[in-house]
This record gives structure tokens, sequence and C-alpha cells, in this order.
């Protein structure tokens, strides 16, 4: 796809692109921010180099998608809840995102998106790993597509102890999502359970429930689903929670990496019959094959 006011490069045919071409601190023109958002609904995955972006332009940017999302619990900048701190150092217990998921998908209605830029990364390591969503739906058997769609799925967010001292928010989310959510600017589906929050199919016994959401935890994990992204300082990421998870590797120990996110607020998760049972055909083999 050519744009008129920005390059963009695919990193797998799948998911993920870097965009080259704009500053996200610059006041964007419309077209500029409408070929952004169409790149993004593509590729579900933006990165960007060498972003040259105060904390309240990173702000103003996040806000032309929406009105921001809050997390629960995680610490933040410059008095704004608005900022949420990334920082992993040698003086860290955990590192933010080191598991599977979609950001806060416990929340009722969990973000649309989220867009982090990182202003210090360790000499070698730190890198983000996002897998596809609608590749993980798109890869599996008719029949499997057909017994996910209509479950339903709790999803429960403990952030106990995880953040150190710091005071959350608020309540700890929990919410009931569709196994299966439609985009709602794709109308693509989209598997939408992840091992970070998602507690129980609701449907099922508890047994069943464990060992669908085993099979789809070990499934979303197939590289041919991935694209992984080495950090520079000043990198811009930005993702769909709607259609994406992500892991962000901790193996550079003992050096910092440290940036600022923001978030934007997202709408309810729903399932609509848009969209004809693809199956396996034309799309990625790889868990029937596996
Ligand atoms: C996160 O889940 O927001 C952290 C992602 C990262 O640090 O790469």
């Amino acid at each position: 796809m050519a744009y008129r006011h920005i390059a963009v490069e695919p990193v797998t045919p799948t998911i993920g692109a870097v965009v080259h071409g704009v500053n996200l601190g610059d006041t964007l023109s419309d077209e500029t921010f409408a070929e952004i958002h169409d790149a993004w609904m593509r590729h579900c995955v933006l990165f960007f180099r060498d972003q040259e972006m105060t904390p309240e332009q990173h702000l103003a940017f996040g806000r032309r998608f929406g009105p921001l999302h809050i997390h629960p619990a995680a610490p933040y900048a410059h008095g704004n809840p608005e900022l949420m701190v990334i920082e992993t150092n040698r003086d860290s217990k955990r590192n933010n995102g080191s598991g599977w998921h979609s950001d806060v998908s416990a929340d009722e209605e969990p973000p649309l998106g989220t867009i982090l830029h990182l202003h210090e990364v360790p000499p070698a390591g730190g890198d983000t790993l996002w897998a596809s969503m609608y590749a993980a739906y798109d890869a599996l058997s008719g029949s499997m597509q057909r017994l996910l769609t209509g479950l339903t799925a709790l999803h429960a967010a403990d952030y106990t102890g995880v953040y150190g001292d710091h005071p959350p928010q608020r309540e700890f989310p929990q919410a009931v999502h569709p196994v299966i959510r439609t985009h709602p600017v794709t109308k693509r589906r989209a598997l939408f359970v992840n091992s970070s929050f998602t507690r129980r199919i609701q449907e099922l016994s508890v047994r069943e429930s464990r060992a669908l959401l085993e099979f789809l935890f070990e499934h979303v994990k197939h590289p041919a689903f991935q694209c992984r992204f080495q950090w520079e300082a000043g990198s811009v990421a930005m993702w769909d929670n709607r259609c994406t998870q992500h892991l962000a590797v901790w193996d550079y120990y003992p050096a910092t990496r440290r940036g600022l996110r923001v978030t934007v607020q997202g709408d309810r998760p729903y399932f609509e019959d848009v969209q004809e049972d693809s199956g396996t055909q034309g799309r990625l083999r790889v868990a029937a094959a596996g």
C-alpha cells in the first residue's frame, strides 16, 4: 500500500511495519494522521525510529485516537496518570509485561491501543514481541472456530505487590468478554484470551475451560503469528490491543530500560457475525500442521 505522507515497510506479512518520514512530536496534518491510522489497522503494530517527542506531545498524539486510559495500578510521570512509566533497572523485582497479554483486558472497556516511547534502552536485549490474534484465529480449524465463537471468558487483574509501594489508581478490574471478538474497524475476527488476565471460559466446566485455555495460550505463541522489535532510544511502538498480544523480554539485567506509555481508551469487546467462516482457507495453516 503506497501512502503520500509516510512510507511503510512491513516487518512480516502478518504483523508489524516500520513507518518512515514522520516525527510524532510534530503536529500532524489530518491526512498524515489518517495514513498512520490506516497503516495501523493493516499491520496491527507500527514502529517509528528516532522520535523526538516530549511527554506533552506524546499525550497529544495519543489523544488524536480518543480519550486516554488510566492504568489501574502502574506508576506514572509528571503527576499525570495518563503517562504510565515503563522502567526496569537493577533494583527491579519484575519486568512489566513479561507474560503474553493484551493491555488491561480485564477492564470492561479495554484500551484500544498503546503508544510506547522508550527513552533509554539496554546495550543489548529488551526486545518486545507481538502476536496477531487475527492470525491466531484464522489458523484454527473451522470446527474449533465454531466452538469458540459464542463462548465468553472471565478476565481478572490482580496487581497486588506488582508495582511495589505505588498505591493503585482504582479497584482491580474484572470483566467477561467474548472469546472471539470482532474488530470494530476492520470487522475481522480476533482471538481475545491471554494468559495474563483470562481466568475461565464461562460456558464450560472448570476442567474443560482449563484444557481449552491451555491450548489457546500455547497456540497464540506460534512464531508465524509474531514480529519482534529491537528498540533504540527514541523508538516508538504503537499496538492495537484488539487484535494483538505482546510480551516484553527481560534479558538485560542489570541494565536499565525506561520510557513512557500512553494508552487509548477502547470500547466493550463484542462479537458480530459479519465475516464468513474463513476456516483455514488461504490463511496460515501452522496450527493444523503443528
Ligand atoms: C507493556 O506491556 O506495556 C510493556 C511493553 C514493553 O515494555 O515493551
